[in-house]
């Protein structure tokens, strides 16, 4: 299992991207960088860092027979993985916002962006990149974003926190084979505002508030409205509120 560190780089998913077409890259590779001079987020979306603050980090994994089917499942493994790296550190309800935000209270934490390259009806290979906020202490211009720091009033290693959250990953790889249920149900129970209503909007179905139930196993979400009725949503369908 190797790790590689950067200190600059564009994109450590993109850096993934290049080794993999120059045939240069082992399964479970881990690259990370102290800085990123083009990080991207989801949806197109740039992701931007304090050099030397946080974690930058991406994860290259191979598969034999993984349908697309399953693809939620990327989301799954990672988010729960962050999950489980944060989890002993002080923080105030720690949870996953659907699909793959980490949150600690209404504050996003960590963001991950899952790129996948696919063949027919299966994934060969995804690249798992995980942003971590850590020591960064102002987001001026992003006020619902915070870091380990601002939370616990200490620094600490990106370095050492990659070295785990690469184990935590391969081992949560492995427990997907064995009983991809529980990885479901764990989610599930770590699901941002589980129970709570939340005001939402989509641009499917006509709905302004609603219960957040749970999320299925293809990642779509699902919601009780005001007339007690469960609506699902696929990603992008709704926005919410919070
Ligand atoms: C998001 O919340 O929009 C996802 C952010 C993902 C950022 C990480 S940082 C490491 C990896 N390299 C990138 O360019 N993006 C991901």
């Amino acid at each position: 299992m190797k790790l590689i560190k950067l200190d600059a780089i564009d994109s450590t998913n993109s850096f993934i991207k290049e080794l993999v077409l120059k045939g240069q890259i082992d399964n479970l590779t881990a690259v990370i960088s102290k800085f990123q001079s083009k990080g991207r987020g989801r949806n197109n979306n740039i992701w931007l860092d304090k050099p030397s603050n946080n974690l930058n980090f991406s994860l290259f994994k191979e598969f034999k027979n993984f349908k697309i089917d399953d693809k939620f499942f990327l989301n799954i493994i990672s988010s729960i993985s962050v999950f489980s790296l944060l989890k002993k550190y002080d923080l105030k309800n720690l949870s996953v916002k659907w699909p793959n935000d980490i949150m600690t209270g209404n504050k996003k934490i960590s963001g991950i962006l899952i790129e996948n390259n696919i063949r027919g009806q299966f994934i060969n290979q995804s690249i798992i990149g995980i942003g971590i906020n850590i020591n960064q202490l102002d987001f001026k211009t992003l006020p619902k974003a915070t870091s380990l720091k601002i939370e616990t009033g200490l620094s600490y290693n990106p370095e050492k926190l990659a070295v785990e959250l690469q184990k935590i990953l391969v081992s949560n790889f492995e427990l997907f084979i064995q009983n991809p249920e529980k990885l479901l149900n764990d989610y599930n129970k770590l699901l941002f505002r589980k129970s709570k209503t939340i005001y939402c909007k989509s641009k499917t179905i006509k709905i302004n508030e609603g219960d957040i139930v749970s999320v299925d196993q293809y990642g779509k979400f699902l919601i009780l409205d005001v007339n007690g009725i469960v609506k699902k949503f696929k990603e992008n369908e709704i926005k919410l509120n919070y």
